[in-house]
């Protein structure tokens, strides 16, 4: 196995090739992996890529040296006795399904395939994976081998983060997974706001992308903090702290979020559930 994508020699098998495992394979193509290297089982077996092979069913595929699971989480049951016979001893298996656990993941691709060597992890990417500015969150324990193999691989992903506690996933699920799109929600109503006060909806659009740019590049790259950049953009008395206490107000803007956070993390618990754990 190779340290670059150009000549990445591993076999991986897109189980579920839709928005996130498509998103990931977008980038790695771009990137220069080999599209030989991939083979993708969709439902619809629409295209993914040019030159990416996709089945409507994994019958008959061979045992690749990667097995990424990329269906929801509610369609794994169902789906566990096709996948098993994918997984050989030395595959390595890697579920970007949210909340089911290692354990339960071990378990059910072993109902027809007893490979109990096979290393199992779970990685958390998000969309922005596509353009290279992803987070992708990794735990499970893995042979070093395998673990040069996904950090290859991951790596051009983004920001890619090593977590020790599997059960911290279902947090950064909600924070990392969930989290873009709880952002565009903001995006969203700070342009429907704008527009409220009188600025046209394209420029109401245009500004609220540049600006959220911007800052989100400063929080990227400042020392500070979040609440000390925040602290710079406002004067005691002036209009930025006006606004800011309205979000302060009865703690608003944290309950919100904390509850948004909970939410997620409280579907994720229900539809492991739904795939047979728990
Ligand atoms: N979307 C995100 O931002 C995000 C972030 C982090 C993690 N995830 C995780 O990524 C996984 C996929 O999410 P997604 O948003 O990419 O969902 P999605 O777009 O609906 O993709 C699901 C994929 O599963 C395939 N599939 C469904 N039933 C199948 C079957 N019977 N046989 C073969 N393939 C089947 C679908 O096929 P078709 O393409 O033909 O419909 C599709 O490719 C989920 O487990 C989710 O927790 C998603």
């Amino acid at each position: 196995m190779s340290g670059t994508l150009q000549d990445f020699d591993a076999r991986i098998l897109l189980f579920g090739c839709g928005k996130m495992a498509g998103a990931m394979l977008h980038r790695w193509l771009a990137k220069g992996l080999p599209p030989a290297q991939v083979t993708a089982v969709r439902h619809s077996g629409a295209p993914v890529a040019d030159n990416v092979a996709v089945h409507t069913s994994a019958a008959g595929l061979a045992v690749p040296d990667i097995l990424c699971i990329g269906v929801k989480p509610q369609q794994f049951a169902t789906l566990a006795t096709q996948i098993s016979p994918l997984v050989g001893p030395q595959t390595l298996v890697v579920s970007m399904m949210a909340g089911i656990e290692i354990s339960s993941l071990r378990a059910a691709l072993q109902t027809s395939a007893p490979q109990t060597s096979a290393p199992i992890v779970r990685i958390m990417p998000n969309m922005p994976v596509a353009a290279g500015l992803g987070v992708v969150v990794v735990t499970g324990a893995m042979p070093d081998t395998a673990c040069t193999m996904l950090d290859t691989l991951l790596a051009p992903l983004g920001t890619v983060h090593a977590l020790a506690d599997e059960s911290a996933l279902d947090a950064v699920t909600a924070l990392t997974g969930c989290g873009p799109a709880f952002f565009y929600a903001f995006a969203d109503a700070l342009a429907e706001a704008a527009g409220q006060l009188g600025l046209s909806a394209a420029d109401g659009d245009a500004l609220t992308r540049a600006m959220l740019f911007g800052a989100a590049s400063t929080l990227q790259t400042s020392a500070k903090s979040a609440p000390e950049l925040a602290r710079d953009v406002a004067s005691p008395g002036g209009m930025t702290q006006a606004g800011l206490d309205v979000l302060a107000k009865e703690n608003a803007l944290h309950q919100l979020i904390d509850a948004t956070l909970r939410a997620a993390v409280r579907r994720g618990g229900e539809l492991a559930a739904l795939a047979g754990q728990g």
